[in-house]
């Protein structure tokens, strides 16, 4: 545990995560720092500091993803480090890489490790929202902690009148558990296997849906493949409504019109990715765990 003690603690947004920087400043009541951020003809990014933080404690949130981002965050701690922050927290809403974290075969790179040692080299401490397996905190050389947005995802649900929540697979099954939790709802889980990176195949399984309001919920949608297949069995299964949810909403590959296809009634997600779809701040869920380990 980082303890930190400060009267005043910058708060710092980078490119990806603006929305999330000035929530978070709003809830902790913390300056936002000014910068000017700009790109180069040739696309390299440039940052420039406009506050004196010598001697004070600076936030710094920025989303590592997509790779551009990431350069963008080592850029921001550099210009951080050198201004003579005393100390720097890295807040990283949506932690990029973090699937390929460890090597599935020979001769692969363990990407979320290589990411997190180059995060770790100008931090203090680092805070991610629902990375995808907790282990990968470990891969920081200072201390990492992690915050989940289950809670608030499962409020905004709650407000829809959800009254059944499915885990798409076993992996978002303590997530789906935590959200039924509540919402006071039952809940149940789908088995999957993945064949490739945009498909998977989804073990059939008799669901308690039936005239129901469902509520899907992962950690991440990417193609939409997994949570599409799910809608397609709720329906078939006679649910009467869906809704999917989810904290980082990439959306790649046509993954909105999957989904809108697939028949989705309404897609949710957090802000750690700007999108559209982002119903739902992850600033709260930061504030508090930033709050057990420094004294704003
Ligand atoms: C994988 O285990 C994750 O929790 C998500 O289920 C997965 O990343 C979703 O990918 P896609 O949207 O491409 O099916």
């Amino acid at each position: 545990m980082v303890h930190l003690r400060c009267h005043t603690m910058y708060i710092l947004g980078g490119t990806s995560a603006s929305n999330v920087a000035t929530n978070l400043a709003i809830t902790l009541k913390q300056p936002l720092m000014h910068t000017t951020y700009k790109r180069f003809p040739d696309d390299e990014f440039y940052v420039r500091l406009l506050d004196d933080i010598a001697g004070q404690d600076v936030v710094i949130v920025q989303t590592a993803y997509p790779d551009q981002k990431i350069v963008e965050l080592f850029l921001i701690q550099d210009a951080v480090l050198d201004a003579g922050a005393k100390k720097i927290i890295v807040i990283i809403p949506y932690f990029g890489y973090s699937r390929q974290d460890k090597k599935f075969e020979d001769g692969e790179a363990t990407s979320a490790r290589v990411i997190a040692q180059h995060i770790s080299s100008n931090a203090d401490c680092v805070i991610t929202v629902d990375p995808h397996k907790e282990h990968i905190l470990n891969f920081f050389s200072v201390p990492a902690y992690s915050c989940s947005a289950v809670v608030s995802l499962a409020r905004y649900l709650k407000e829809k009148h959800v009254d059944f929540v499915l885990a798409p697979d076993k992996g978002a099954r303590q997530r789906a558990k935590e959200a039924a939790s509540f919402i006071n709802c039952d809940y149940d889980y789908l088995e999957k296997t993945r064949i490739n990176g945009t498909n998977v195949k989804i073990t059939p399984k008799k669901l308690n849906a039936r005239g129901k309001h469902v509520a899907i919920i992962d950690d991440i949608i990417s193609t939409g493949g997994t949570m599409a297949n799910s809608i397609k069995e709720l329906k078939k299964q006679g649910a009467k409504t869906v809704l999917v949810a989810c904290t980082h909403g990439l959306f790649v590959d046509g993954a909105k019109e999957k989904l809108l296809s697939a028949d989705c009634d309404e897609l949710i997600s957090t802000d750690t990715i700007e999108t559209e779809f982002s119903k739902v701040s992850v600033a709260d869920t930061i504030a508090q765990t930033l709050q057990t380990i420094t004294d704003i």
